[in-house]
Order: structure tokens, then C-alpha cells, then sequence
């Protein structure tokens, strides 16, 4: 059966290179890109575009009536550091628009629902080296409650309606097409385009703050394999624990400074330092690597090389051959 997919929040940081792919993938016809506002001109040029309040559900079954959809991706999210300056209202959007994709598969409009978890469920009291796939989860951001809470409502509509949505506990992911806005781990992205643009960094974490990371292409990946997997190899009906590599603000400035040696960073600690020191620092991914045979590609050493090639192209800039 060929698809139409709906992706919400398509102009985010992952949304927008999620719809690039899925276009190449199943042709820029099949797949229908919104947002509550529009995005760059490469992601409005290629393909349908619809204004889409993930919060709306009239708004919504509109657009999977209008175009017949099969398949919905829900993106629109707040991150880690917006939703502790807004915590009703990014509770709000989180759990809102779930609870409305998850409705919609169960009146049968759609058949198939991913929706992204985050290394975010975790918190002090999970371990922090090699978390496993189940383990105590209590977590301290307003985020990380929705989110597992999300993957209870998951596992329940699954098991109660046997709706087909799939999730992964995404780490951060690092970018250089669209910047993520309002994350914990956005200093990774941040530190690359300083790295160039200005060659001085001022990092909002401690140096030695340990976070598990992941390149867009691996995210992205992963994606549309979770996606791509027979439901029956998906076991996990929460969220699957995900991995690529783990690093430090200390360790990404040194492999850059292997390209800019003049590369200069502080560190100037603020409340995210907190929300940092609540996460995991290395996942066991094992349960994703056995069930639909995950498998990353991109480490800090190919990632950054990538990263400034590209932050290089894009700004028009030769800084120093990567
Ligand atoms: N990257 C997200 C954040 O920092 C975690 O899922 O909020």
C-alpha cells in the first residue's frame, strides 16, 4: 500500500530534514509538511505545506482528510530548557498533540504514528553509565515528564486499541541544516557555528559534562527504519533507548580545534548545567541494535569533520580545509 505522510512540526530541527527524506523516499507529493509557521524555502518549495497548530485537532484531521493520510510523524515538541520557563504551556503542547495523533490511529483515520521520546525520561536517580532500556525513571524537567508520560500513553494505546506507534529516545542531535531551539543539548550544534563564524565560544555547560549525542544523519536513519521495521520486530511499545556516541563540551573543542587551532571557549554554567547533570551519560542502546538492527555510522571524530564542511558551504566560507 503506498503512503501519504503527515509531518507535524516539520520546520524543527529534525522535522525539516525528516521531510526531506521521507520526500526522496516516497516523492515530495506523498508527504505533507506542517507547522504552525512556515520554514526555510528549500522545505516550502518542495512539496505541500500546510499551518498546522499541533494542538488543534479540527485543524489536523482536516489536513489527513484533505490529503488521505497514512502515516503521521508528530515533531512539534518544546525541549528541555523552554518547557522549564513554561511548564504548563509545554506540557501542554506535548501531551496535547499526542493524545490527538494517538486518537486519530485509533478511529482508524490513520495507521501508523511515530512520535519521538528523549534521554530526557531519565533522571538523578536512573544509572548514568550505560542506562538500560528499562529502568527506574524519575525524571527532574518538565519535559522528561511528558515524555514519559507520552511513552505510557504509547504502550497504552497499543495495547488497548492496538495502535501501531513507534518511538526512540532520541539524544541530542547535532545539525547544521536548521539549529534546534530551546534544548539542553543545544550548546552541540552552537559550538560549531561559533567555531567558524566567530571562533570564540562561550558554552553554557561545564567542561566535563557528558551527554549522549548523534549526528542528524543517524537520527534520521534510524527513523525511518523504526518506521520501515515488521511490527513485529518492534517489541518495545514505550520508547527504544538510542546511541551513537558520547562526549564532552571539553572533547568536541578539541576536535575542532584540530581544524580552527585558534578555536577559544568559557564556560559559563547556567540552569541547564542542572538539567544536564540529571541525564544519562552513555545508553544501552542494545534493544534497538537486536530487534531491528540499529546501527550508527557517525562518531565526534566523521561528525565534526561533516559539520564544518558543511557550516563551511553553507556560510560561503574556506576557513581551512576540513
Ligand atoms: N535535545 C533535547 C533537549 O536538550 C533532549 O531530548 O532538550
Amino acid at each position: 500500500m503506498s503512503e501519504t505522510i503527515l509531518i507535524i512540526g516539520a520546520c524543527g530541527q529534525i522535522g525539516t530534514e525528516l521531510t526531506h527524506k521521507l520526500r526522496v523516499l516516497h516523492g515530495s507529493e506523498s508527504v505533507i509538511a506542517s507547522d504552525i509557521r512556515e520554514g526555510n524555502s528549500e522545505l516550502m518549495n518542495s512539496g505541500p505545506f500546510e499551518i498546522v497548530d499541533a494542538t488543534n485537532k479540527a485543524q489536523i484531521l482536516d489536513v489527513v482528510s484533505k490529503y488521505k493520510i497514512t502515516q503521521v510523524y508528530l515533531m512539534a515538541a518544546m525541549l528541555s530548557a523552554t518547557a522549564e520557563k513554561y511548564p504548563q504551556r509545554g506540557w501542554d503542547l506535548n501531551m496535547t498533540s499526542l493524545l490527538i495523533v494517538l486518537d486519530l490511529a485509533k478511529e482508524k483515520y490513520i495507521n501508523k504514528v511515530y512520535w519521538p521520546s528523549s534521554i530526557a525520561v531519565f533522571g538523578e536517580s536512573s544509572p548514568k553509565i550505560n542506562t538500560p532500556q528499562s529502568t527506574i525513571m524519575e525524571p527532574s524537567t518538565v519535559y522528561g515528564m511528558s515524555k514519559v508520560a507520552g511513552e505510557h500513553w504509547c504502550n497504552y494505546y497499543h495495547k488497548k486499541y492496538g495502535v501501531d506507534v513507534r518511538s526512540l529516545r532520541y539524544p541530542g542531535i547535532v545539525s547544521w541544516r536548521t539549529k534546534p531551539g530551546g534544548g539542553t543539548t543545544d550548546y552541540a550544534v552552537d559550538i560549531y557555528f561559533k567555531a567558524i563564524e566567530e571562533g570564540a565560544y562561550e558554552c553554557f555547560l561545564e567542561e566535563n559534562t557528558r551527554l549522549p549525542m548523534m549526528y542528524m544523519d543517524d537520527a534520521i536513519e534510524a527513523t525511518i527504519k523504526i518506521m520501515q521495521a515488521n511490527v513485529v520486530d518492534v517489541s518495545v511499545k514505550t520508547s527504544y533507548n538510542l546511541a551513537a556516541m558520547s562526549f564532552t563540551p571539553k572533547e568536541v573543542v578539541s576536535e575542532i580545534q584540530k581544524y580552527i587551532p585558534e578555536f577559544q571557549v568559557s564556560y559559563k554554567p547556567d540552569f541547564r548545567q542542572e538539567i544536564a547533570n540529571s541525564w544519562p551519560q552513555i545508553i544501552d542502546d542494545t534493544k534497538a541494535r537486536e530487534d531491528w538492527e540499529w546501527k550508527h555510522k557517525f562518531d565526534l571524530t566523521t561528525m565534526t569533520k561533516d559539520m564544518l564542511r558543511n557550516i563551511q558551504s553553507q556560510n560561503n566560507e574556506f576557513v581551512k580545509t576540513v
